[in-house]
């Protein structure tokens, strides 16, 4: 509760809003019934006056003549007697007053279209209230002795003070009570809004708590309300995947260490006997040679990740090199490649056979080296005398090349991470060892750089594919022909 209102608030926002209805409805309703009431004091008022002609025709028709009205004024000044805000005038037909209670004087323009002698009053016949004559008021003729010839004009008001006074009150007390409510109203809704949003507090509170080192931690999405469900199943799914690319990178780093660890102390120990004693020129010559062996393994390992950084920096917005697309044979690619390793193939015993054909727009380099890798991969893997199989095929949308090969096969259990950053299979019977476990992610880079994808399927002792996907981007690419 103790928070500053800040004006870009949500908090603010609602409360305001809600009170700003509250407002509305409270005066709505208020005015309403205000108008209302009016009508209804007019109406009582005008049904008072009807009543009363009523009543004045009446007591006229046991009447026979003027003179009569004037001698027996209390009989009919006794009819307003308690009523104050009446007056009363009855006039001869010349327009002479014969007898008026409270010393009223009709105007003129009341007398000048009386309701006829035998026609009833109404409310459409009154006069309103004007500031000169705050009266309603009516003019009717009533008959003599119930002779229509002989006739007096009856005129009526009735002060409209009473119901103004009423009406003033009213409107007051309308004022005071929508004062409060607009305060009520406003910090009900200062407190229900708080308490709406107490939830996100909450979750703000948790997510303060989260750092680099407690990544682990998550927002909880059972006690979220609907509302904020999604924001936080998003949260969270965004720091399980921080959290992989955190425990991702310390491992790259702790493995990087390992690696450059093993080819750096093979340099050392060998100088380190080299120099031990004096040794001949062939001798060094040898350590020399040998030296030179670990030198290119480091520099391939360093250009390996070289390669992948600057893979990850173009598939961040920030590229440094573009990559240069054009279109490509694949076929004619493929077959270059395997040309390439027709010596290693042939030092095994080992036949690359291509097949199909695709073309895609893709960078040549990158594309050359994704496949290369997977060949260099399956001859590794190969026995003697079998073959390798690169074949070609397409979709609507895609273009694969299948990489397979016979062997041992990759275990289930390494499969999905054999894509992973200096993994490599150790295994007694593998006859090599000298990959830096980089090759298969670079060929997932660079297939990720373009669109498209790696899989991989193996069975023990049988084939194991890996499959390039590559997505058809450019039209073009239909109407090539190779
Ligand atoms: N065709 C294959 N058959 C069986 N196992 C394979 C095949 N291709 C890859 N592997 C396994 O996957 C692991 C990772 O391969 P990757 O190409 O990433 O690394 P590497 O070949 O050991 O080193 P590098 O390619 O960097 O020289 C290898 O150690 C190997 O055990
Ligand atoms: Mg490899």
């Amino acid at each position: 509760m103790g928070r500053v209102l800040n004006f870009n608030s949500i908090t603010l926002r609602l409360s305001v809003m809600f009170a700003m209805s509250a407002i509305i409805l409270l005066a709505g309703t208020g005015i309403f019934l205000y108008r209302f009431l009016e009508h209804e004091l007019m109406r009582r008022d005008h049904e008072e006056l009807i009543g009363k002609v009523d009543l004045y025709r009446h007591l006229l028709s046991a009447v026979d003549s003027e003179e009569q009205v004037v001698d027996t004024p209390n009989m009919f000044r006794d009819v307003i007697i308690g009523h104050p805000h009446l007056s009363l005038a009855l006039l001869d037909r010349r327009g002479n007053i014969l007898l008026s209670a409270t010393d009223w004087k009709p105007p003129k323009e009341l007398l000048e279209n009386p309701v006829e002698v035998d026609a009833e009053p109404s409310r459409a016949t009154m006069s309103m209230p004007t500031p000169d004559q705050p009266y309603h008021a009516i003019a009717a003729w009533g008959a003599l002795g119930g002779n229509h010839t002989n006739k007096v004009l009856i005129a009526l008001a009735l002060n409209i003070d009473e119901a103004q006074s009423l009406l003033m009150r009213y409107r007051q007390t309308l004022l005071i009570t929508l004062l409060f409510s607009v305060i009520t109203a406003a910090s009900l809704a200062l407190i229900i809004a708080r308490r709406g949003l107490r939830p996100l507090h909450a979750m703000a509170e948790t997510a303060s708590e989260i750092s680099a080192s407690h990544l682990q931690k998550r927002l909880s999405v059972a006690d979220a309300p609907a509302e904020l469900k999604e924001l936080a199943v998003a949260f969270n799914s965004m720091l399980a995947r921080l959290h992989n690319s955190f425990a991702r990178l310390s491992d790259f780093s702790s493995d990087l260490a390992h690696e450059l660890r093993t080819p750096i102390n093979n340099l050392m120990g060998q100088t380190q006997v080299a120099l031990s004693r004096q040794r001949n020129a062939e001798e060094y010559r040898a350590v020399l040679e040998s030296n030179l062996e670990e030198y290119e393994r480091l520099a391939r390992m360093i250009r390996d990740m070289l390669f992948l950084a600057q893979a990850d920096n173009a598939q961040s917005d920030n590229a440094q090199e573009p990559m240069h697309r054009e279109l490509l044979n694949l076929r004619a690619e493929l077959d270059k490649i395997a040309e390439f390793y027709q010596m290693a193939a042939d030092e095994r015993g080992v036949s690359i056979i291509t097949n199909g054909s695709g073309a895609i727009i893709a960078d040549r380099i990158l594309v050359q080296r994704a496949i290369g890798n997977l060949i260099s991969n399956a001859l590794q893997h190969s026995p003697p005398n079998s073959e390798v199989h690169a074949i070609f095929s397409s979709t609507d949308e895609t273009v694969e090349l299948r990489v397979s090969n016979h062997g041992q096969g990759i275990p289930d259990k390494h499969l999905e991470k054999i894509f992973d950053r200096f993994y490599r299979i150790t295994n007694s019977r593998s006859r090599t060892d000298t990959g830096s476990g980089l090759g298969l992610a670079i060929v997932k880079s660079i297939m990720e750089l373009h669109g498209g994808r790696v899989s991989v399927e193996s069975q023990a002792n049988q084939l194991t594919i890996f499959t390039l996907h590559f997505p058809k981007t450019a039209p073009s690419v239909t109407t090539y022909t190779a």
